[in-house]
């Protein structure tokens, strides 16, 4: 049997392993991701750490009515999307994310298997063919749609096809954020002025929901200052959501819960962050 401390350090050398020139990059302008595109999950770790808005989570979760589908765009280590697995009853959560996020204590245990919950499509949807991604589940529409700071990491040149594949998923709710000008950020190549995104969304025949923007704004976590400017609501036409109220928002949205922190939902990649990754403690 294996002590305790052989496992760490196996673990330890099978993530420096599978992350490798990554950890050894020298400088941060070395990390995958600096000129935009896709990153890895040390990349996440070091500049964001675990970066979890909880207010955020919640909304996603438990809007009401419930929703049983769920797809994000860029989900990263898929924080968000194991959260609304472990607290929703949502059958159907996808993240995409073109480099695989499997390692040691992930949240994914395999790639493009659409069974688990929460399931990693591990596909550049801009290259993607309609086989591959009909394969994935990704023809499909979903309840909700979201994607958080990611299109700002994407070519402008690609934006248009972007707004058209989430658009097309949306069967009721889309969540959006994306960087603006001047917000700077790791990789950031392609930042836009919010009423441009609504424009992209509204015009492709979502309605916006002022209201319900304002409040999930509201309920972001204070140090998430990018998405209480920056988020914003779409709802497809003639769903209980396009009415743009204040019922969507269930008590469990509007009342913070400890067990939702970070550290204690997903304490070994806490962990991993400041010891494998570098990232401040
Ligand atoms: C999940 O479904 C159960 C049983 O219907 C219900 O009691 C519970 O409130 C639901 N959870 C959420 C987060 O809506
Ligand atoms: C996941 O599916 C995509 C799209 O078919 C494919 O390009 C990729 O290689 C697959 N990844 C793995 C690890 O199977
Ligand atoms: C909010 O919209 C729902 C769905 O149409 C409706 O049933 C409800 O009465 C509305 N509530 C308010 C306060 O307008």
């Amino acid at each position: 049997m294996m002590t305790r401390a052989t496992v760490l350090l196996v673990a330890v050398v099978v993530v420096v392993g599978w992350m490798g020139d990554v950890v050894e990059a020298a400088s941060q302008t070395d990390l995958a991701g600096a000129q935009g595109n896709a990153w890895t999950a040390c990349t996440h770790l070091r500049v964001y750490g675990l970066n979890f808005d909880q207010g955020l989570a919640r909304f996603l979760a438990y809007s009401n009515p419930q929703v049983k589908s769920v797809l994000e765009f860029g989900c990263g280590l898929g924080l968000y999307l194991d959260y609304v697995c472990r607290r929703s009853n949502a059958t159907k959560v996808i993240g995409i994310e073109p480099e695989a996020m499997t390692f040691e204590n992930s949240v994914f245990s395999r790639v493009n298997d659409t069974s688990l919950c929460p399931a990693q499509a591990a596909v550049n949807v801009l290259h993607a063919s309609e086989a591959e991604l009909a394969a994935l589940g990704l023809m499909s529409k979903f309840d909700l749609v979201y994607s958080i700071e990611v299109l700002e990491h994407i070519p402008r040149e690609f934006h248009d096809k972007m707004a058209d594949f989430l658009v097309s998923r949306v069967d009721k709710l889309l969540v959006f954020s994306a960087a603006r000008p001047n917000q700077e950020g790791w990789g950031h190549i392609a930042e836009r002025p919010t009423e441009e995104w609504i424009e992209e969304f509204t015009s492709r025949g979502l309605v916006y929901l002022w209201r319900v923007t304002e409040l999930v704004r509201r309920v972001c976590d204070k140090r998430n200052v990018n998405h209480k400017r920056n988020i914003l609501v779409f709802a497809r036409p003639g769903t209980f959501f396009a009415d743009d109220n204040s019922s969507v928002f269930s008590r469990q949205i509007l009342l913070s819960n400890p067990d939702d922190q970070p550290a204690v939902m997903w304490p070994e990649l806490q962990a991993m962050s400041t010891k494998v990754c570098g990232a401040p403690a």
